[in-house]
């Protein structure tokens, strides 16, 4: 095994992480410590775990994916070599009989670009030596909006002990830090995210010629994770194959049913890769052609995400960037039929017309996590990267259609990462039967 990789990934030069921990430093107030925690191995049943997702902001400011790692960022400590540690579990026999390998603390340094790693028993007492140092101690909670868990973490479990053994230091909030910071995506991230959308691409392209009437959606979703996990990489999400009126539920994750001649089959799925993520959905017919009417939606909802993609740009705000995407829909919809005049007239501001038929989001940010961390109350930057996925959805005509990119925001306009992959109707038709 190479001692220096133990991910599947090809290495990644340890300057990304540095110049993050640096911007990190660059929003620390005098007199700072910051903590950042690995993520718990996640338990199943009896003596079963799944497999550990990396902790998205350990791995932006170190690059280590291992385990019950701790990384602390202490600007004014007065031994210069503390200032940035990072603490790795000590590799030992056991564990190289049961589990492999380990880091051992030169190969966090050529990971990381952190010269001072101890082993995590003698975190106490290395973090004693520096905490009186500082007068504040910032420490990390998950902070997205939408997080909705029942499961303490490493993090809260830290938080915890860190303030009864030191009670008088102030404690601080480093969520909004890395927010700010993981919302602007450097040059070297930005390669790695086209390296998960160049792979998500591949199995795109694979199932195009692959779906034909009969075959079934489990299939599909092994065509997709054969081509990904060759190419050393995993589904970002839970993937969405879903056919027919499948396609209308939102967060279709049963994945197993027939394709059937006639009918559409969405597919929301997006590889991960060296932990970037993508995010793709294309909706194709499983005969390999549209019907008409199938098309009339489908170029409606193309037409809405190409205006949604030239539309975003710096300065704009994500809420009015939704709101214009509404009003386009709402023209959609009245040309297709599904909406009347008098619908748009009754709405407001919170219920567009549109939502009837197109009832989430056009959006999110798009990095480490798949529905990024960022503040959205603060207007796109240049250094953004986005999804961008209108959809139509009608139940009773069993047609369910979203399509999405993913883009990245930069002061001459967006830039789509995924403008390689197919998406006109005819090319999807014409790859499908050739
Ligand atoms: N696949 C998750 C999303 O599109 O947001
Ligand atoms: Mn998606
Ligand atoms: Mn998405």
């Amino acid at each position: 095994m190479d001692s220096c990789n133990p991910m599947r990934h090809a290495p990644i030069d340890s300057h990304l992480f540095a110049a993050n921990r640096e911007r990190l430093r660059m929003l620390l107030p005098p007199h700072s410590i910051a903590v950042m925690n690995a993520n718990d191995v996640p338990p199943t049943n009896a003596d079963g775990s799944l497999p550990l997702v990396p902790n998205s902001d350990l791995f932006y400011l170190s690059g280590i994916e291992q385990e019950e790692s701790i990384l602390v960022i202490a600007p004014d400590a007065f031994d210069e070599k503390l200032r940035e540690v990072l603490f790795v579990r000590q590799p030992n026999e056991h564990l190289k009989i049961w589990e492999g390998y380990k880091l051992s603390k030169d190969d966090a340094t050529k990971l990381s670009g952190i010269k001072t790693v101890k082993w995590l028993s003698d975190f106490d007492t290395v973090f004693r030596g520096i905490v009186f140092d500082a007068e504040q101690v910032f420490l990390n909670s998950n902070e997205h909006k939408r997080a909705d868990s029942q499961v303490e973490t490493r993090d809260s479990r830290f938080l915890r002990r860190i303030r009864e053994q030191y009670p008088l230091h102030t404690y601080r909030r480093l969520a909004p830090l890395l927010h700010r910071l993981r919302l602007v995506k450097s040059k070297a991230e930005i390669d790695l995210l086209q390296k998960a959308v160049d792979i998500t691409k591949d199995g795109f392209e694979r199932v195009l010629k692959f779906v034909k009437p009969g075959v079934n959606e489990v299939e599909i979703e092994a065509e997709f994770i054969h081509e990904f996990t060759r190419q050393r990489a995993s589904f970002a999400y839970n993937p969405i194959v879903a056919s027919g009126e499948n396609a209308c539920v939102l967060h279709y994750n049963q994945n197993d049913q027939p394709c059937k001649k006639g009918d559409l089959l969405l597919l929301d799925v997006g590889a991960r890769y060296a932990n970037y993520n993508a995010d793709l959905t294309r909706t194709i017919p499983v005969s390999g052609k549209f019907t008409r009417r199938q098309k009339d939606v489908y170029n409606a909802v193309l037409r809405v995400m190409r205006a949604s993609i030239a539309g975003a740009t710096v300065g704009k705000l994500m809420r009015d960037w939704l709101r214009e995407s509404q009003m386009m829909m709402n023209e959609e919809l009245l040309s297709l039929g599904l909406l009347k005049k008098s619908d748009i007239k009754k709405q407001t501001e919170e219920t567009p017309a549109s939502r009837k038929y197109f009832m989430h989001g056009l959006g999110h940010p798009l990095g480490l996590d798949v529905h990024d961390v960022g503040l959205m109350s603060t207007p796109f930057a240049e250094g953004w990267v986005l999804t961008v996925e209108p959809g139509i959805y009608i139940p009773e005509e069993k047609i369910g259609i979203r399509l999405e990119n993913d883009i990245l925001v930069t002061a001459d306009g967006p830039v789509d990462l995924m403008s390689e992959i197919p998406v006109e109707a005819g090319e999807i038709e014409e790859r499908m039967n050739g």
